[in-house]
């Protein structure tokens, strides 16, 4: 059935004709508000692949709204997704004939918007008789930023970063992950959002919140970083964790408080953003060090965040350790990512069936946790 999603077909070149057969995979992404499709292109297992096109189409009509309305998402899915296909096989210089598999975001997100990605991507491999491969959102942003950067590669401690994920995952391998801690309520995106709303930012607000804290005055709002003083001890469970709604009601207090919300606006951006990067990058640094890891892998939207970035390279050399991230484009959703795990999970042997199914939450194949289930 669909859950179980994935079967091996016989070893690493299944589904490949002959030692010199180039794989072309399409890659499709749909679990929230963007429509994206990707080719990335391989000479085999252990070469470094090839992007060959990316194409984003971003549903600007939620602004409006101030965040994603499940119903418009699945339904512009379902009308972009075929100009937004073709136009990635026509920037790639293919055509369909040429594709080897398509690879499809099937879990988690919006139920709805997954669905018309899923359901497009097997009726397209169904038709051109090739197979398709599910590939897990999140596993697609712990390898965004390998299409770039040769040295993002296992072993590596990741932290992801995105709207609805906040985790930190080691990574032995590609396949084989351990998720050390998680947020407990917010994610990061989703706090910095919930902070662009409660400063006036449009929406998605991370963006906006950094370019506001960039002007802001640092130490003028102190809030404490979360889940980082002494009453967290190694080995103690909910150490790698982290928890945004007290920072988050810091600021609503911060804001409420103000005598002149012009004037403190940026500081208070500034005040907020200092002290959720300070939490996320201790607790990565942290894990990495813990875990022997000398590579820190940022994935996700608020990779996006170069104040983030800097910070996590500052406090990563004090233990030797280099931070890897992709560039914007490649942090915010995409089907690049969704077609190299794709690529990856097709090159060992993996196929689903036409019985595939969209989940909205599903854990990472492969993901054990710190407690060992
Ligand atoms: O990974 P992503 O594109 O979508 C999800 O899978 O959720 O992440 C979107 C999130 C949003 O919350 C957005 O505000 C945040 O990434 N984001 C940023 C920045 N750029 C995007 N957060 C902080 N700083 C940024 N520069
Ligand atoms: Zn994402």
């Amino acid at each position: 059935m669909g859950l179980a999603r994935q079967s091996r077909a016989g070893g690493a070149a299944a589904g490949t004709a002959g030692a010199l057969s180039v794989t072309l995979l399409l890659g499709i992404e749909t679990s929230c508000d963007e429509t994206s499709a990707a080719v990335v292109e391989s000479s085999g297992p252990g070469e470094r692949p090839e992007l060959r096109s990316l194409v984003i189409l971003s549903q600007d009509v939620h602004a409006v709204f101030g965040g994603v309305v499940p119903e418009i998402a699945a339904r512009a899915h379902l009308t972009s997704i075929v100009p937004v296909v073709d136009k990635a096989l026509a920037d790639a210089g293919i055509g369909f004939s040429e594709l080897s598999a398509v690879a499809v975001t099937h879990a988690p997100g919006l139920i709805g918007a997954l669905l018309a990605g899923v359901s497009y991507g097997k009726a397209l491999a169904h038709s051109l008789d090739i197979p398709v491969v599910a590939v897990h959102h999140m596993e697609g942003h712990l390898f965004a930023a390998s299409l770039e950067d040769p040295d993002a590669e296992p072993p590596f401690m990741a932290l992801l970063v995105s709207g609805g994920h906040t985790m930190l995952i080691d990574c032995p391998a590609w396949g084989s992950y351990e998720l050390l801690g998680a947020t407990r309520d917010d994610a990061a995106g989703e706090a910095f959002d919930k902070v662009a709303k409660l400063l006036g930012l449009p929406y998605p607000g991370g963006r906006y919140v950094e370019e506001l804290a960039a002007r802001g005055k640092p130490g003028r709002f102190k809030f404490k970083p979360p889940m980082l003083d002494g009453t967290w001890k190694a080995n103690q469970p909910g150490y790698h964790d982290v928890s945004f709604s007290g920072l988050k009601t810091a600021v609503l207090n911060a804001v409420r408080g103000s005598s002149d919300i012009e004037r403190d606006r940026a500081d208070i951006a500034r005040g907020f953003q200092d002290a959720l990067i300070e939490t996320l990058v201790e607790k990565t640094v942290r894990a990495a060090d813990e875990r022997g890891r000398s590579r820190i892998v940022l994935g996700g939207g608020v990779a996006c965040n170069r104040t983030l970035v800097a910070a996590a390279r500052k406090r990563a050399e004090r233990i030797g350790a280099t931070v890897h991230s992709a560039s914007p484009r490649l942090s915010t959703d995409n089907a690049a990512m969704i077609a190299r795990a794709g690529l990856f999970h097709f090159e060992r042997g993996e196929r689903a069936e036409l019985s595939l199914n969209a989940f909205a939450t599903l854990p990472i194949p492969g993901l054990k946790n710190a407690a060992g289930f």
